[in-house]
């Protein structure tokens, strides 16, 4: 919620506690955010976190002074001793992250100094009379070693909220909620091959089974053995029923002679919209036979999207459908979204409960527009078949060498328009050199280059090199986002 609702509107959700974030603002800052007074009136338990707890501190009575002592990054604190709800069964010495200008100088009356540290007197307080509670640093982000058991704590022992998440839960709410939303109506979702669409279509699947129809579109621009594994495993583990789109020609053809990555990006576009529409567009006319309609289109949307797209509004007639490009106007679809309050590694929780292939449920993320943007050059047949080889030769090592939770993802790019000499058996040769891009990321927005043990860089090298014919030379990449991107197009 934003940090301008009323206490009214807050009393009116009948909140089981309540988080006040942090944020880059100083209280002392004209027109910085404050709250509505009765809000911490409402006897709901509050917990203030950083900007959170200054305001909180400011408008229970306690002061918040402009000290010129900045605390940022690691920082350590010492607790006060004695018992308390919020920080009582934690070490009295920790590392914490911080991110602040000003401190809180004095608790309100009747709270608890519950921690500081060098330049920060009160960097925690409480009062279990009142429930609130407020710590100075981050508890959210993992840099702050107890920051989860801060969080547990209030949770659960000061607004008594039991720890019940588990993914059989969210399984069960979803199926209750799908079937309700969507009756006896027609469903259709697209497959990507990635984990999001391949979790959302399972869960839809189990709710309505038959009802949904999964399309794939197979543009000849995937992995490895990926279209077998949607085919096969994930077929076999859902009985999701699934229609193949076979358009490698029709992408071969569209991309003859193209160079440029922003044109090869749209016509792989508007190439996918074509086929998903074709496949769509079939299925209606299939369902109009027995005299229904197609109403539902399911969507892999994360928190995070709902986050980064300012809160999203719920179900929505679509007609441009952001992950497929965007659909032709007279097929209105309403959306159904059974991932959208759930993050990435609990999507992988929930596909790994519904018995989905680990090689789906743990994939790391891949482009739409796929190999096609990984080839510097033409896009042909030949090439792309080499730059698999080579892509599936590099990810069965570092999976082999335990180290795919280090990496975001390892691009491995075909520069198809530079040759460079090399000497192989006896011979000269004049091949293209692959480059390895591993990267090391939190969001994709940002990205440093992974520093992969050198034995399992030569392995992947001398493997390329003698398995992948046409390929003499292997590059790395070690070039941080910003300046380069993930993707070399
Ligand atoms: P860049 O290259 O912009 O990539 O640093 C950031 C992340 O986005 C992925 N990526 C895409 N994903 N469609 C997608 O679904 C796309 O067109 C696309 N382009 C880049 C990339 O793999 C990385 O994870």
């Amino acid at each position: 919620m934003p940090h301008t609702i009323t206490a009214a509107e807050v009393a009116a959700k009948n909140p089981i506690g309540i988080v006040l974030s942090g944020g880059p603002s100083s209280v002392y800052d004209a027109g910085s955010p404050s709250l509505d007074p009765g809000i911490l009136e409402l006897g709901v338990p509050t917990l203030g976190i950083c900007y959170g707890f200054q305001v909180m501190a400011q408008q229970l009575g306690g002061e918040v002074a402009n000290t010129g002592l900045r605390e940022y990054g690691a920082t350590a604190v010492t607790l006060a001793p004695g018992a308390s709800t919020l920080l009582g069964d934690q070490p009295s010495e920790q590392t914490t992250w911080m991110s602040h200008g000003d401190s809180v100088s004095k608790a309100p009356e009747g709270f608890t100094v519950l921690a500081s540290s060098a330049s920060t007197p009160v960097a925690a307080f409480s009062s279990d009379e009142k429930k609130m509670y407020g710590v100075q640093w981050h508890p959210e982000v993992k840099h702050s070693e107890y920051g989860q058991r801060v969080l547990e704590n209030f949770l659960h022992d000061a607004a008594g909220i039991p720890a019940d998440w588990n993914s059989s839960n969210v399984i069960e709410e979803q199926v209750a909620r799908i079937r309700e939303q969507v009756g006896t109506g027609k469903v259709i979702v697209g497959l990507s091959g990635g984990v999001d669409s391949a979790v959302a279509a399972a869960i839809v699947h189990k709710a309505v089974g038959d009802q949904l129809t999964a399309i794939f579109v197979d543009h000849g621009l995937l992995r490895q053995d990926e279209r077998r594994q949607v085919e096969e495993d994930y077929v076999a583990s859902t009985g999701v029923r699934l229609i193949t789109v076979d358009a490698v020609d029709q992408f071969l053809d569209a991309l003859a002679g193209v160079t440029d990555p922003e044109q090869k990006r749209k016509i792989i576009g508007r190439e996918f919209i074509r086929s998903f529409e074709g496949a769509a567009e079939a299925l209606v006319l299939e369902a109009q036979g027995d005299g229904t309609t197609i109403d539902f289109l399911v969507q892999g949307t994360l928190y995070p999207d709902v986050v980064e797209s300012g809160g999203g509004s719920g179900t929505a007639n679509i007609k441009s459908h952001h992950n497929v490009g965007g659909l032709p106007e007279d097929l209105q679809f309403k959306l159904v979204e059974p991932l959208r309050t759930l993050f990435k590694d609990e999507v992988r929780a929930i596909g790994r409960e519904l018995g989905l292939p680990e090689v789906i449920v743990s994939r790391q993320p891949f482009p739409g527009p796929g190999l096609g943007i990984r080839i510097v050059g033409e896009v042909t047949r030949e090439r792309l078949d080499l730059l698999r080889k080579a892509d599936a030769i590099a990810r069965a090592e570092l999976t082999a060498a335990g180290l795919d939770n280090e990496i975001w993802q390892c691009p491995v790019v075909l520069l198809a328009d530079v040759r460079s000499v090399g000497v192989q058996g006896d011979g000269r040769t004049y091949g293209h050199p692959i480059v390895l891009r591993p990267v090391s990321s939190e969001d994709a927005m940002t990205a440093d280059w992974t520093r992969l043990p050198y034995d399992v860089l030569a392995r992947i090298s001398n493997r390329i090199t003698n398995e992948v014919a046409g390929v003499n030379r292997v590059v790395l990449d070690v070039t941080s986002k910003p300046p380069g991107t993930i993707e070399w197009e």
